[in-house]
């Protein structure tokens, strides 16, 4: 197609690092929804006649008919589903496929195409995260009074509950959620028209183009249009840091599962077993979560370095946005399904979490803040107060609320019985009432207005 100029036909590995058929074919269906934008205002401007725009539009559907049956033909030689598209075209129509084409560029066309691209793949994230979000909020509404140990530094900290616990993943996705529909109104401005590099001397209707397309408006720069892919890497940081989020509920899924925790049953549809260990039940799903997270992060960071230092306007060096974007999509797709369905149906072992709870001294600072509202003694010395009684208890093999009141008076005779009703766990949860915190009430109030928001039953 561009061939007027070259004496020569390219080398067999100029045509393989030219192609970016193989995996460009994704973009089919929106390179065909911008062609018929384009010849549409083609003939309303009456640069095409009505009757070509017509044979265009026919054989467009056509193609589209014969794509989705039998999937896009590789052929090396037409480089891209652009030249593949109008080629085809003409074989169809013959001559009219020759002028849609006018007052047009693969480099706007390939930015048009993959600004809707990427703009679909925003929405069916949306999606799923929505979806993941729901199972979220369900399970925490079941775990609302859990008991389980809250961590720092993974050692156990003061007793939260589960359902505090999930709907902070809850908080990370609608932080997710709001990048990606920051990147799709950021994207949502139509680069068609701008042509190869300058715009065009045909006196094309950009606004209309835009408007068919679903776009908000034409963009503004015919340079940065073609050249622009701010959109593509907007996707893959909100890509990438919503991988994080997922990576860590499937590394606190992975050490759950395990048996010294034993917090949680993952289900047997996302295990696997092995060959030799007739015992075991490996969490594959959660680990691949985990590790597609690298591979996400790994995507965002090829085409940032693709980008980095390009100079105006469009470079071939840009073919290669797609690969990354797809691949990350991909594996995105994977991961929040996979996470929405282990988080639906996995069982967690409450009375296992609760025991654990109960360990490793969780309610001390509560033991500290009641001598220092009840006893009015002052915060560090009763912290210092409730160290001894932490040692005491270690020594004896007790929990802290096991200690008989004479151990606990021959540590500080201000300390009285009363302590004990503040060194339950369900006391420690209950009195954490504090906004955002983790009391039962607070947790319920929480899940209530994510609810609302999701669009969900009471
Ligand atoms: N396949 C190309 C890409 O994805 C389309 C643009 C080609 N433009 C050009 N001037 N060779 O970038």
């Amino acid at each position: 197609m561009w061939g007027g100029r070259f004496a020569e036909g390219p080398a067999a590995v100029m045509r393989e690092i030219n192609a970016s058929l193989p995996f460009d074919k994704r973009l089919w269906q929106q390179d065909i929804a911008g062609s018929k934008a384009h010849v549409a205002m083609l003939a309303t401007q009456k640069i095409v006649t009505e009757a070509d725009a017509a044979a265009i539009r026919e054989g467009l559907d056509t193609i589209a008919g014969e794509y989705r049956t039998q999937g896009v033909p590789i052929d090396l030689a037409l480089e891209d589903i652009h030249m593949a598209t109008e080629g085809r075209l003409a074989e169809l129509i013959g001559a009219p496929a020759g002028r849609l084409h006018t007052a047009r560029s693969r480099n706007d066309q390939v930015a048009t195409d993959f600004k809707l691209w990427v703009r679909d793949a925003i929405d069916a994230v949306d999606a799923g995260l929505a979806a993941f979000q729901a199972a979220l909020v369900t399970r925490a509404g079941e775990h609302a009074a859990s008991v389980m140990p809250g961590f720092t530094h993974l050692q156990v900290a003061q007793p939260v509950t589960l359902g505090h616990h999930l709907m902070a993943y809850y908080e990370m996705v609608s932080r997710d959620r709001s990048r990606f529909a920051d990147a799709r109104a950021r994207l949502n401005l139509s680069p068609l028209g701008s042509a190869a590099l300058a715009g065009t001397g045909f006196p094309i209707d950009r606004d209309m183009t835009a408007q068919a397309l679903g776009f908000d408006g034409p963009t503004r720069n015919s340079l940065d249009s073609v050249s622009d892919r701010d959109f593509a890497l907007d996707y893959l940081m909100a890509a990438t840091q919503l991988s994080l989020h997922l990576s860590r509920l499937a590394e606190e899924f992975i050490i759950w599962a395990s048996q010294p925790y034993n917090f949680v049953k993952l289900p047997d549809s996302y295990s696997t077993g092995s060959s030799i260990m007739p015992q075991k039940r490996n969490p594959d799903a959660a680990e691949l979560v985990r590790g597609h997270a690298g591979r996400i992060a790994g995507c965002m960071t090829a085409l940032v370095m693709t980008m980095k230092g390009l100079p105006l306007a469009y470079s071939k060096d840009m073919q290669d946005d797609k690969p990354p974007v797809f691949e990350a999509h991909d594996l995105l797709a994977l991961s929040i399904a996979a996470m929405t369905g282990m988080v639906e149906s996995c069982d967690f072992v409450a009375p296992r979490l609760r025991q654990a709870a109960e360990a490793g001294f969780s309610t001390a600072t509560d033991l500290a803040d009641w001598l220092v509202r009840v006893a009015d003694i002052p915060f560090r010395e009763a912290h210092h107060i409730t160290g001894t009684a932490v040692k005491l208890a270690e020594r004896e093999g007790l929990a802290l609320d096991k200690l008989p009141i004479d151990a606990l008076k021959a540590i500080d005779e201000r300390i009285d019985e009363r302590v004990y009703a503040a060194l339950s766990v369900d006391a420690s949860v209950a009195s954490r009432a504090s906004f955002g915190g983790t009391a039962p009430d607070q947790v319920r109030a929480r899940i209530a207005e994510a609810r609302a928001a999701l669009g969900l039953e009471e």
